[in-house]
């Protein structure tokens, strides 16, 4: 049984501040990451990061790790997005959930600042999620924290409860919180599958259920959006590829894909928009195995044909643009954000 997010020895990292976000992708020298278990963790004034037990002590930084690969290869350098996230969320209210590090961190952060107040929500780690509330506070968000497991259905109507008595309702959901607990199919016990169903499925359809239900009590707002309401589902390349020794994983997000389909296929009419977005290999503690030596990195980019890993705030972006009115006609989509994971890349030279 391996939890992919469980490791050994410690070392620490500076933070990236909220200022810094715009250019966050531009920004070679920042380094981001942190860990513990599930889903992620936080972004204090330093950050505590656990590495494997049998790794060297000075490690390469993401960005060296990157840089040899491609002079190795004889590739071009990479060059990461620039452009200022424009403030086209303004006057809407949206929920995050599993947002206090990671992908759903950075989700939270760039809706802040697209102009939206938003609620962080976590499990566990409450002064991650006041790290991040501050760090969006600084885009001029309201914010706060809210913490609800998922799984649990009184924690969420909860959470959406508070949500309305604070912001007066809800415009975008992002249900983000996810987690991995890899074995192999005869050393999968039921609990580890059963958990890993329960968070990245069930608890996005206890969330979904919540939302709808306040997009239709309220209908439109077309002051501040065209849509009665927009959910974003957070999937996977997982949702299409298959994933020897994370059947669990791969089947909750196979299954956010036909609820995602199913459920945007029913509120359409309504004028509620629901979408995924699925992310390939994002640079982020949950698979810091896969990127965090050169052998690793070699080996996770002849798997991605645009030859760099995924960045947060590359997922950050796709969630702003599904979120605002740029994408109106965009409806039961799975948009791949994946550097080309998707595109059979053994294909490439084979077949
Ligand atoms: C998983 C990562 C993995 C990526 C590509 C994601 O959904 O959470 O651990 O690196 O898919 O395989």
């Amino acid at each position: 049984m391996k939890d992919r997010t469980s490791f050994g020895r410690t070392i620490l990292l500076a933070k990236k501040t909220c200022k810094d976000f715009p250019n966050a992708s531009t920004n070679q020298n920042t380094k981001r990451w942190l860990l513990n278990k599930t889903e992620s963790e936080p972004m204090n004034q330093t950050l505590e990061v656990k590495l494997p037990p049998s790794r060297p002590m000075s490690i390469p930084s993401h960005e060296d790790l990157m840089r040899q690969h491609l002079r190795d290869e004889n590739l071009p350098e990479a060059v990461m997005p620039a452009c200022p996230i424009n403030k086209v969320l303004r006057g809407q209210k949206a929920l995050v959930t599993g947002a206090n590090s990671g992908i759903g961190q950075a989700v939270a952060l760039a809706l802040a600042h697209a102009g939206a107040d938003v609620v962080i929500n976590y499990v566990s780690r409450p002064e991650a999620a006041e790290a991040v509330v501050k760090e969006a506070m600084r885009c001029g968000a309201s914010v706060y924290a809210h913490q609800a497991d998922v799984r649990k259905e009184d924690q969420v109507q909860a959470m959406f409860k508070k949500m309305i008595q604070e912001f007066g309702t809800i415009d975008i959901l992002v249900n983000n919180a996810g987690l991995q607990k890899d074995a192999r199919i005869e050393d999968m016990t039921l609990a580890d599958w059963q958990f890993v169903l329960d968070v990245n499925l069930t608890g996005q359809f206890l969330c979904s259920r919540e939302a709808i239900r306040e997009f239709k009590r309220r209908g439109i707002r077309k002051e501040v959006s065209c849509a009665a309401g927009k959910i974003i589902c957070m999937s996977s390349v997982h949702e299409v590829i298959p994933w020897a020794g994370h059947v669990n994983y791969a089947a909750s997000k196979g299954g956010v894909m036909l609820m995602m389909k199913s459920i945007a296929q029913e509120v359409a009419p309504h004028r509620i928009r629901v979408n995924s977005v699925c992310p390939g290999a994002v640079r982020t503690p949950i698979n810091m195995e896969a990127w965090g030596t050169h052998e690793a990195y070699r080996e996770l980019m002849k798997l991605i044909p645009y030859k760099r890993i995924g960045e947060p705030d590359d997922i950050g972006r796709a969630a702003v643009w599904l979120a605002s009115d740029d994408s109106d006609y965009v409806h039961g989509a799975s948009i791949f954000v994946d550097g080309g994971m998707t595109l059979y890349p053994g294909f490439e030279t084979g077949g």
